[in-house]
């Protein structure tokens, strides 16, 4: 356990000192957390200065390899010591929310991965929270800092499709992940919620009701798939899938940087009056055939370069950086969204659960 200082007055927005280096402290340095530290570290603008996972060993040598100062089992103790800016929350994710709030109490601009929370409440909580202490508050909609949906976005946005009238998204992950995931939390908060967000991002208009059923395969406790229909204040609908079902033998597209090899078959496709767009995740780019299987590695979330990890991970942890130095809540991933995105989440499992639509407005 790090030495206590006394903490200091927090200016409002920016900086704790007004100057220098965003002060970071990194909960949770598993598979993810451990890319966030390769990012961060050469993000102008800031440093990781503490790191906390209940598995202390973990924080230790994680903490070591990386260079950070100071390593915590308890990521409360962290948040309270005084001496950081910010806090990245890569944690399991029903420890989202509570951190979040935490590290907003304690005056700490705050970047979590999705989902911002594991119910609607909690992230109602984060919201109010985040209006009290002035600070920003930034989920990891990793999506919406991706190239290709980037240019869906554009195509949206500026009249080339037309209103539209339907959106079809589907998510599924490889099915080895789910030994992890299944026993941990509902699919729409893990893979889902990915969808829900680029939904939210180019839809029009609000979501008015949640219709889901949900499949268990494996006797974990939460279903290995789920579909939903979505209807909008403006008549326009939308679907969501998603499988953690992928075999082991599919062409595989995460090949290198996340320490964990699979497939994410992601598509998305939007249908408008005057026009369509899509993309599918799952086979774009390069394809690499071999005895064991074939891959595509996917170049467009944490791509691997010469000398730097590139793409949407970079992107999105670079603008939070830049956000929290300013105080100015991020224009690309509002917070408000992403407590929309819980509040369809939650009537998606409450759907499901009881067999009938759940009416959100
Ligand atoms: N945006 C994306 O595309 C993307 C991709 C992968 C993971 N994620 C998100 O990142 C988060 C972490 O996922 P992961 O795959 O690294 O999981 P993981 O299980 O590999 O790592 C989680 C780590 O958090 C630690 N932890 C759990 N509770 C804690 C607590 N209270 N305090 C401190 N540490 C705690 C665990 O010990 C573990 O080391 C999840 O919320 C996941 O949804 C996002």
């Amino acid at each position: 356990m790090a030495l206590k200082r006394k903490r200091e007055k927090s200016p409002p927005g920016g900086l704790r000192r007004g100057k220098g280096n965003l002060r970071i402290g990194l909960v949770g340095v598993g598979r993810f957390g451990r890319l966030h530290l390769a990012v961060l570290r050469q993000v102008a603008g800031c440093e990781v200065a503490a790191v906390a996972d209940i598995d202390g060993e973990l924080a230790r040598r994680v903490g070591k390899a990386f260079g950070v100062e100071r390593a915590y089992e308890d990521a409360c103790s962290m948040i309270a010591d005084g001496e950081l800016d910010a806090v990245d929350i890569v944690s399991d994710e029903a420890t989202h929310g509570p951190l979040a709030i935490e590290a907003l109490r304690r005056g700490l601009h705050v970047f979590v991965e999705k989902p911002l929370a594991t119910s609607l409440a909690e992230a109602l909580k984060v919201r109010d929270t985040a209006a009290e202490s002035g600070r920003v508050v930034m989920v990891g909609n990793i999506s919406r800092f991706a190239q290709p949906y980037i240019a869906l976005k554009r195509a949206a946005s500026d009249g080339r499709l037309g209103p539209l009238a339907m959106i079809h998204a589907s998510r599924h992950f490889s099915r080895r992940w789910f030994e992890h995931f299944g026993k941990r939390v509902h699919p729409v908060y893990e893979s889902g919620v990915h969808d829900i967000d680029l939904i939210l991002w180019f839809a029009a208009a609000r979501c008015a009701s949640v219709y889901a059923v949900e499949k268990n395969v494996s006797g974990y406790a939460y279903p290995d798939a789920f579909a939903a229909t979505l209807t909008f204040e403006d008549g326009s609908i939308a679907t969501l899938s998603s499988a953690w079902m992928v075999p082991d033998r599919a062409p595989e597209n995460l090949v290198e940087t996340l320490e964990l090899g699979g497939t994410i078959d992601a598509s998305i496709e939007l249908i408008g009056e005057k026009g369509m767009a899509k993309f599918r995740l799952a086979d774009s780019g390069p394809a690499v055939w071999t005895d064991r299987g074939v891959q595509h590695p996917e170049l467009s979330l944490w791509p691997t370069g010469h000398d730097r990890i590139g793409g949407a991970i970079a992107a999105e942890l670079e603008h939070f950086v830049d956000r929290a130095r300013t105080g100015k809540e991020s224009p690309v991933a509002p917070l408000a969204d992403s407590v929309e995105a819980l509040r369809i989440a939650e009537a998606v499992v409450e759907s499901a659960k009881k067999g009938t639509a759940i009416r959100l407005r």
